[in-house]
């Protein structure tokens, strides 16, 4: 048989990446592409370069440099003073900052909030089906799945909220950065974006140091570890990441969850009856997670094996994790292509990455997700889909565009 080709830009890989991935897997498993990337499928392979130190999430300074227009237009944005986002970092910096945050990330800081995500759910679906009664659409992604985790975000932050409609068009801008088919043109429009957005934010910070509130914001301002705390920039920074990783992923995550339960009839039945509980939503982010990949740079030659062969992969490359087929891995989930919101196992899934840079907002992700999608389910004892969904034209964030829903109590 032809070795099975990584070709992310196929649309039928955006409809069903599984083929490929279960074909990857199976055949090539250490998928090499031309110009210095491997492709990595296996579940194992996956979990063990994410939890390595031998590899760097820092590709601007550890990946050897690529002379394409959008890599140097990169190189250029990133020498300016503003501080790396920890998601870039490599230890000592990265542990020093994550220790930092995530007193603001524990379970038990999340928890306190399930009451303030309600709420902005129940308004939500409140808007959503006032319009449905007087013969308009319910559209899952900006009806429900996007406004709550920005308003959310945007609450445990204390933002002020005159500026909304804007942080929402900068975040969005800068998602598209994540994404390898970014653009010259998406480069400039963010950096557009980000000659407002970075002044707003430092002003915020400038005013909650001399006043400050009750709020996540002012919590992280005086974070404070062995008389360490974080600067203005690195605060800026933060909360930039904040809101582009607390914006596409939820969003998706409540979107594709929707969307597989509608696929999976007795399932739907199921959270019907029982609620989703935190394993159920783990395993909505195994069957359909928002983040299908990642990538790291070995900082010195490493090896994989294949059956009889030793593939060594050069320090300086590019590997790419594939999440989504870990996370489908059949010799780690049974059945791993059936939705089985009580698989025993569904918590080792790789939605979330492993290791150092394992998603801080994972507690407050799942909480939203399993209040959203209860919620719905209460409000409307029919849920249908009265269209067929697009899947967006993003790669490394997984999700669709538009969910038009049918929908009665
Ligand atoms: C379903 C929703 C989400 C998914 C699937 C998700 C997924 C991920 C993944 C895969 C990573 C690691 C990336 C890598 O190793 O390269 C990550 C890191 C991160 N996530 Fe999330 N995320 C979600 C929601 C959130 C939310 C709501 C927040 C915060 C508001 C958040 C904040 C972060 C931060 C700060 C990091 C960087 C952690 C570090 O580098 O130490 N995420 N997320």
């Amino acid at each position: 048989m032809t070795k099975p080709v990584f070709n992310p830009f196929d649309p039928e890989f955006r409809a069903n990446p599984h083929a490929f991935y279960d074909a990857l897997r199976e055949h090539d498993p250490v998928h090499q592409v031309p110009g210095g990337l491997t492709v990595l499928t296996r579940y194992d392979d996956v979990a063990a370069v994410l939890r390595s130190n031998d590899y760097s999430r820092d590709i601007e300074k550890s990946a050897t440099p690529v002379d394409t227009p959008v890599a140097n237009r990169r190189r250029e944005r990133r020498s300016d003073n503003a501080a790396k986002s920890i998601l870039n970092l490599d230890p000592p910096d990265h542990t020093r900052l994550r220790r930092l945050v995530s007193k603001s990330f524990t379970p038990s800081s999340i928890e306190p909030l399930r009451a303030m995500v309600q709420r902005y759910v129940d308004q939500a679906l409140d808007t959503a089906e006032q319009r449905v009664r007087e013969g308009g659409e319910f559209e899952l992604i900006d009806d429900l799945a996007f406004p709550v985790p920005f308003l959310v975000i945007s609450e445990m932050l204390g933002m002020p909220t005159t500026r909304v409609d804007e942080i929402r068009e900068w975040s969005q801008l800068l998602t598209r950065t994540l994404e390898p088919t970014v653009t010259l043109q998406d480069l400039d429009d963010t950096d557009r974006a980000m000659e407002q957005f970075l002044p707003f934010l430092s002003e915020v910070i400038a005013d909650r140091r001399a006043r400050p509130g009750n709020d996540m914001l002012s919590a992280l301002i005086a974070a404070e570890e062995s008389g360490d705390t974080m600067s203005t920039a690195e605060l800026v920074t933060f909360v930039v990441l904040l809101y582009v990783a607390g914006h596409e992923t939820t969003v998706n995550l409540v979107g594709n969850s929707v969307l597989a339960l509608l696929h999976h009839h007795d399932q739907l039945v199921w959270a019907r009856e029982h609620g989703l509980d935190s394993n159920a939503v783990d395993e909505l982010l195994r069957f359909d997670g928002p983040v299908q990949h990642t990538v790291r740079v070995p900082l010195k030659p490493v090896q994989f094996v294949v059956g009889d062969r030793t593939i060594e992969v050069p320090a300086g490359s590019r590997v790419l994790t594939s999440l989504g087929a870990a996370s489908h891995d059949p010799k780690v989930f049974d059945e791993p292509h059936r939705l089985n919101l009580r698989r025993p196992n569904a918590n080792k899934h790789l939605g979330f990455a492993a290791g150092i840079h394992y998603c801080l907002g994972s507690s407050l992700a799942k909480m939203e997700t399993q209040v959203t999608i209860d919620s719905l389910l209460r409000r409307f004892s029919r849920i249908e889909l009265a269209a067929e969904p697009q899947w967006r034209d993003r790669l490394t964030i997984r999700g669709v565009d538009r969910l038009v829903l049918a929908v009665a109590r």
